[in-house]
């Protein structure tokens, strides 16, 4: 056997602490599937005092000590945030350190400077950890599937959300109330906002697309909505429609988009979070708990499933550790690799600076993408409303699949419809226009359907 993989953890949170556990308690195996031995010999946390590690390892406070450190080969991020974690992986990565991190916030919104780094110094950048946990996703994109065109994804990227409307639509319960219950059990932060509102799905979204369409990290031009709007109504009607609502995170190949200032048309990408009305004869749609699932369709594989737990100490150690497993075979082939999204640009020669920039590469608009809609008009129970309210609906060009008008709650009647498919810019206007009719007497509740005509 060579000699071992030298590795320094810093962080000794969750992941950190979970990682180090795995690969002492099965470092065997996971010596024979290297072929080397993974040792740690540098550990950085904020609470040295606390930490029960073996001896041997180096202990420190700072974690700048373990990027520093000449015997350390690869370091394993595991702090999280930005501060002081993107100087610290710069740093390493700079000075030709590999580095294995589960940060996603860190590469969906400064992975873009962190892969020039990376490709610069030859050092790997891995971060399977990133995108939901114990689930070898980043795997199945770059490798599993590598022969496709990915022609669209779909996931259930955020477990506290999931578990949220999984809750709701079982007890016919309240967002608030079910989020205090997910608060209670630890899986919902006291700021909840970065699950339910869909930011950490649009992270995760980020990263899977980058490498499924070959395009730069665009986490900041992601349409993103949470599922705080959601109603046990809303899952309860969508249910006698044949749907269940799940939070997706949606990277589609659209049709041409012509970009101002660009030469020559692309295919745009769709990149989208929001609740979505999901086929219950999808298996997806049966996805429910804290797990995590993503469909990928390949255009030569067809239609495949990745489902299992997206957090959790663990099963996010599993994906460190797998991380680590191939630098250390990457390192005995002696063939390294960034492990950069494979950047094949939409665009047909250079933009107007001479440049195939990467932040050209076009995204679908969102008032251009196309959804059938699950809409829920709460009306007075007038003669003709359901009238007006369709005649609406025509003037925008927007026809209707199916209706269920309900018994009246206090005065008023849910009116619940599903569009076909109609382009998102119409709904917006005809949704502002339905908004306005003296009959209608609260806000409007819109749910998308998913877009695939196949299911898994
Ligand atoms: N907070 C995340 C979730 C787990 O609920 O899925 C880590 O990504």
């Amino acid at each position: 056997m060579q000699a071992p993989l030298k590795i320094g953890i810093c962080g000794l949170g969750t992941v950190g602490g979970g990682s180090l556990r795995l690969l002492r308690d099965n470092a065997d195996e996971i010596a024979r599937r290297a072929g080397t031995a993974l040792r740690v010999v540098h550990v950085a946390t904020r609470r040295p005092e606390a930490a029960e590690i073996d001896p041997a390892i180096r202990l420190d406070r700072d974690p700048f000590t373990v990027a520093a450190n000449p015997e350390v080969q690869v370091v394993v991020e595991t702090m999280g945030g930005f501060d002081p974690a993107f100087k610290l992986v710069a740093e390493a990565l700079k000075s030709g350190k590999h580095v294995v991190t589960a940060n996603k916030a860190l590469i969906a919104e400064r992975g873009n400077e962190l892969f020039a780094t990376a490709a610069g110094s030859g050092a790997v950048l891995a971060y399977e950890s990133s995108v939901a946990g114990g689930i070898p996703i980043i795997k199945a994109l770059r490798e599993g599937l590598a022969a496709n065109r990915i022609e669209w994804l779909a996931g259930i990227i955020n477990g506290t959300g999931n578990f949220i409307i999984s809750e709701m639509a079982a007890g016919g319960r309240r967002f608030e109330d079910v989020l205090a219950q997910a608060q209670s059990l630890g899986y919902a932060e006291a700021d909840p906002s970065f699950d339910v509102d869909g930011i950490d799905a649009a992270h995760k979204l980020a990263i899977m697309a980058s490498i499924a369409f070959g395009i730069p990290l665009r986490f900041a031009d992601i349409h993103t909505e949470g599922i705080r709007a959601l109603t046990p109504e809303d899952l309860a009607y969508a249910a006698e429609l044949g749907y269940r609502v799940k939070h997706l995170g949606i990277a589609r190949r659209g049709g041409p988009v012509v970009e101002k200032g660009v030469d020559g048309v692309g295919h745009g990408v769709e990149l989208r979070v929001h609740p979505t009305l999901v086929s219950e004869n999808w298996l997806l749609s049966r996805v429910s708990g804290v797990d995590n699932a993503v469909v990928v369709k390949g255009h030569a594989v067809g239609t495949t499933m990745y489902q299992g737990p997206g957090a959790g100490a663990d099963a996010t150690a599993s994906a460190v550790v797998a991380d680590l497993i191939d630098i250390a075979r990457q390192q005995r082939a002696g063939a390294t690799q960034p492990m950069l999204p494979p950047l094949h640009y939409h665009h047909v020669g250079p933009n107007k600076l001479g440049e195939t920039a990467a932040a050209e590469v076009p995204l679908v608009a969102m008032e251009d993408i196309e959804s059938a809609c699950y809409l829920r008009i709460p009306a007075l129970d007038r003669m003709g409303v359901m009238a007006k309210i369709t005649r609406v609906l025509e003037q925008h060009a927007i026809s209707i699949e199916a209706v269920i008008q309900k018994e009246a709650q206090g005065g008023a009647v849910p009116i619940v419809l599903l569009t076909h498919a109609a382009a998102e810019g119409r709904i917006n206007a005809a949704l502002a226009e339905l908004g306005k009719l003296a009959e209608v007497v609260d806000s409007i509740g819109r749910i998308r359907v998913a877009p695939f005509a196949d299911g898994t």
